[in-house]
């Protein structure tokens, strides 16, 4: 590729170590100031889970799961000695619901969740059973709420697409209820959980000394373990407790923009969102919005005529919002022919792009490079400041799920360099853990706990 193209863009997209240590810093400054009050980007909601499962808790519970890639409905059944088995199906939201009015999404839920207590094979639920049995489930709905109680929350705002009408303000676990009452179903939500939350406390179960869970999917989020006496603006009783799991939002992470520097390119994904400039920080590093990125810039470059001179002007794919997805980025640095032979499949077949060359595909990868980097070190940011907020620099586990950290090659890695960087040899005492479907089983056990594990 042409080497003052490349030169030009990795400047661009470049966070170094001491940007990132400055970026950390500013991100405990936030930490502290929404600990106080609530005015502050980072939002640090308190979740009121105050205690971890022993592994000794019994019994059947549903749990939901909105916010991810898809939708699931999960029976998840504690056997009392620290083991799970978890029955679940799994659901797209479709656009339409997405967008469409808040009473037709939740009704949705609760038709999944019938659908599914109908088809157990193992017991036989009938209609009837529906309406009499008791149901507990808890809810994981990822969302920012602001959490009033361990089952209720009021919706903050929608992000990661959705704009469904009439939700915004209200509490997610009645919007729940309510669905589940117009359809006769007797299902009670004992629990609102964050997947941040859900992941830390199912991760805690198997690994004791989880106190972060990180989830780097559609979205991007950090909870952590803090103790309540720092949580100056929680003022009820925590009945005894010392900690709380705060759920820190870090998507909203400097909204006011006065310490990651923000390409053009960022500016225009931002603009066409549906909440624009608001969870800009999660729009710098999760798979929503990755691939729109790397689009805005190849748009660009093909305007500039500094790649696919060939056929970049004649395909209309690749100026449609979301078409180049951030798995088409994972597929690219996958490459490593020497033809760059898979990039050439994605480009020609799948962004409909005829006719290109080796520089081209090299600088695709190179851009797709730029952008996984610079995520995965934003990332990293975040979490060396919240171990450094904990004070937990001499070692902790960090639970972390989400299509992102699992699937984007290099991107543990990334991350790993990053944290050196931020943290020199103290990086060592921090494990970055892969966390796996965890929250429906946190949701599971929090709302089996609702009573003694929350305040
Ligand atoms: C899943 C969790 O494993 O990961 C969800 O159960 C979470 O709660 C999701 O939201 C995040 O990943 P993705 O890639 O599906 O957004
Ligand atoms: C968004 C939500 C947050 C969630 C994250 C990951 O940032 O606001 O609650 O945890 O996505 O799903």
């Amino acid at each position: 590729p042409n080497p003052a193209t490349l030169v030009r863009l990795q400047h661009l997209f470049e966070v170094n170590g001491d940007k990132l240590s400055q970026i950390a810093k500013h991100m405990v400054a936030e930490m502290k100031k929404g600990l106080a009050t609530d005015d502050s980007t980072l939002k640090m909601i308190p979740t009121h889970v105050v205690r971890r499962p022993k592994g000794d808790e019994t019994g059947s519970y549903l749990a939901l799961d909105l916010g991810g890639t898809n939708f699931r409905v999960c029976e998840v059944t504690l056997d009392g000695r620290g083991g799970t088995r978890v029955r679940q199906s799994k659901h797209t939201v479709t656009d339409d619901l997405k967008n469409g009015t808040g009473a037709a999404l939740f009704d949705f839920f609760a038709e999944c969740v019938k659908q599914f207590l109908l088809s157990d094979d193992q017991k036989e639920v009938t209609d009837k059973d529906l309406h009499t049995n008791e149901f507990k489930l808890g809810f994981t709905f990822s969302f920012a709420v602001n959490q009033v109680s361990i089952n209720s929350g009021f919706l903050m705002g929608w992000n990661k697409g959705f704009s469904a009408s009439d939700c915004v303000g209200k509490d997610a676990v009645v919007l729940l209820q309510d669905a589940f009452r117009r359809k006769r179903m007797n299902v009670s939500v004992t629990a609102l959980v964050n997947d941040t939350t859900g992941t830390l406390v199912s991760h805690a179960y198997s690994a004791p000394d989880t106190y972060v869970g990180v989830i780097l999917g559609t979205g991007t989020n950090a909870a952590y373990v803090e103790k309540i006496e720092n949580i100056t603006k929680y003022k009820k009783d925590p009945a005894g407790a010392k900690d709380m799991i705060i759920n820190t939002e870090w998507g909203a992470f400097d909204d006011e923009m006065v310490v990651i520097p923000r390409t053009k390119y960022d500016h225009k994904v931002d603009r066409g969102t549906a909440n624009a400039k608001s969870w800009t920080f999660e729009k710098l590093i999760s798979g929503m919005y990755l691939g729109e990125i790397c689009r805005y810039v190849l748009v660009d470059l093909v305007k500039t005529g500094e790649i696919y001179i060939a056929g970049g002007t004649k395909s209309k794919t690749l100026s449609v919002p979301h078409a180049f997805e951030t798995a088409f980025m994972s597929r690219i640095e996958r490459d490593h022919s020497l033809d760059l032979s898979d990039v050439r499949t994605v480009l020609e077949d799948l962004m409909h792009i005829p006719g290109t060359t080796l520089a081209d595909r090299r600088l695709t990868k190179a851009i797709c490079e730029m952008i996984g980097k610079r995520a995965a070190r934003l990332s990293a940011a975040g979490i060396a400041a919240i171990v450094t907020k904990m004070n937990k620099l001499d070692g902790c586990t960090v639970g972390i799920d989400g299509s992102l950290f699992e699937l984007y090659p290099h991107f543990s890695n990334r991350m790993r360099d990053a944290m050196h960087e931020i943290l020199g040899f103290s990086a060592e005492n921090i494990v970055l853990e892969q966390a796996r479907d965890g929250s429906g089983q946190g949701a599971a056990l929090i709302a089996a706990l609702a009573g003694k594990l929350t305040a």
